[in-house]
């Protein structure tokens, strides 16, 4: 008789880091012989994969480690993991509230999964693991990635940038960054593997290196990657506005298969909420750098993170939010509410900005941002872009795919085949807020 054959459900929440260490868990799991099942009801192991960046994540994701208490009951055999920053954050106390969790992992963990949780089988005894000095930076073992084109590349752990509204140094501890031969092979592997679009990530990317005393690593390691044989498109991200440097600027600029995509995140556009928020620059210096970006690529994408009501925002302070946002023309933004984190130090400040009029300076900023998403996507109008194809979209015989910078398009299939991941020639003939229109022209 075999063994009836083992299941796992892995539950994601968070940002592009947590997809990453996730993709590594389902790595782990399957080199022990599980099977991915989409629905947690039966598995044999669920993994939650938490966020703590803001408290509305936290509570849709506390609300699912609750529901897994019914599932417990159902199947005691099961084992429920948390894991990533709410766990790391709150550890003892999340498992107190929350009995049906068996093993806690905090960040500092991820390539040491599989080894703790066949410790955990041996006894099944309850474990919880928080010690963030454990500093893992190199990455063992293999990825079972979402996409069959599209890798997530860790470069680089943690944060020292301690901005005064953000959790994440507390969660993810010191910034350490992966050795170049080490990112290298991660690639290389991919590629054997068909992999041809390449995301490098870290909090911080342009301070790679730094914790080996190496100048410019950031630019270049890119100019490593884009030299690797079968990389097509290369994308990184978080820049930091105070340590991008003119010569990533230049490497993106030669580098042929660098994207031209620049995620930027602002936060806030007056030069007084910068300086509280610890950030590092003015609303000069930040506009002086989208200058040097499009001097050297003149076609460049820039994209950013915006929060509203940082504690002290007054209505002229957010006037100058909107002045960036006019100025720049992003491309796409990620709009934030401020949201108070104990333990950072913007959660002891005074004059917290009341919750009705972050909402309404919210909906003004989305309202100035679709209007800029919609102007720069009606420059591709009557240009011929090229997209890798996603797949299929919700529309019947319509496929969707990214460009170079990240716009979605859609295009009609007519009579002809694609494979996921194909590159297509799209003629733009439509432009909504979201994503342009066009025809296959190839
Ligand atoms: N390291 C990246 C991303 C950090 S988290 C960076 O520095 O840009 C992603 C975004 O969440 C941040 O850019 C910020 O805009 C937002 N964010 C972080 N903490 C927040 C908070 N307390 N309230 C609201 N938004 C927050
Ligand atoms: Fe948070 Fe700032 Fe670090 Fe980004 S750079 S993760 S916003 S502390
Ligand atoms: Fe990412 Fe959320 Fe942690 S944004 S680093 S998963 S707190």
């Amino acid at each position: 008789m075999t063994d009836k054959q083992k299941t796992y459900c892995l539950i994601n929440y968070g940002c592009q880091m947590n997809e990453s260490d996730t993709e590594h868990y389902a790595g782990q799991l399957e080199e022990l012989g599980y099977k991915p099942i989409a629905d947690y009801h039966g598995a044999d192991v669920i993994i939650i994969n938490t966020c703590c960046v803001r408290e509305s994540a936290e509570k849709k994701i506390a609300g699912k480690i609750g529901e897994l208490k019914a599932e417990k009951r159902a199947n005691p055999d099961v084992v429920i993991c948390v894991a990533g920053c709410m766990a790391q954050k709150d550890g003892e106390k999340l498992v107190k509230k929350h009995p049906q969790v068996d093993l806690l992992l905090g960040t500092a963990y991820v390539n040491d999964f599989k080894r703790l949780f066949l410790e955990y089988l041996e006894d099944r005894k309850g474990k919880i693991y928080t010690d963030l000095t454990i500093h893992q930076s190199e990455f063992e073992g293999h990825m079972v990635r979402q996409s069959p084109f599209h890798a997530w590349i860790p470069i680089m752990y943690g944060c020292n940038n301690f901005c005064t509204y953000c959790i994440v140094p507390y969660v993810r501890g010191r910034e350490r960054s992966r050795s170049v031969e080490n990112i290298v092979a991660e690639i290389k592997a991919a590629v054997a593997d068909g992999y041809k679009e390449f995301t490098l990530l870290g909090q911080n990317v342009n301070s790679y290196g730094k914790d080996f005393g190496e100048k410019d690593a950031f630019a270049k390691l890119l100019r490593t990657v884009d030299a690797i044989p079968g990389v097509e498109r290369i994308h990184y991200m978080t820049s930091h506005p105070r340590d991008m440097s003119e010569e990533v600027i230049k490497a993106v600029a030669e580098g042929e298969h660098i994207c031209e995509g620049f995620h930027v995140p602002f936060q806030a556009g007056s030069s007084e909420i910068l300086r509280r928020m610890n950030r590092g620059y003015t609303k000069e210096k930040y506009l002086a750098l989208i200058d040097m970006i499009r001097k050297y690529v003149p076609d460049a994408a820039i994209t950013t993170d915006i929060i509203v009501g940082f504690p002290g925002e007054t209505e002229e302070d957010f006037a100058e939010t909107l002045d960036v946002v006019r100025r720049v023309g992003f491309t796409s933004a990620f709009t934030f509410i401020y949201s108070k984190r104990s333990g950072t130090p913007a959660a002891k400040m005074e004059n917290q900005v009341p919750l009705a009029v972050k909402k309404e300076r919210l909906n003004r900023l989305m309202a100035l941002q679709n209007e800029s998403s919609l102007h720069c996507h009606e420059k591709l109008v009557g240009k011929t872009v090229e997209v890798l194809a996603d797949g299929p979209s919700k529309q019947a015989n319509v496929w969707g795919g990214r460009t170079r910078t990240g716009v979605l398009v859609l295009w009609p299939v007519e009579d002809k085949k694609y494979e996921v991941g194909q590159k297509v020639n799209v003629l733009v003939d439509t432009a909504q807020t979201w994503l342009v229109k066009g025809k296959a022209v190839d």
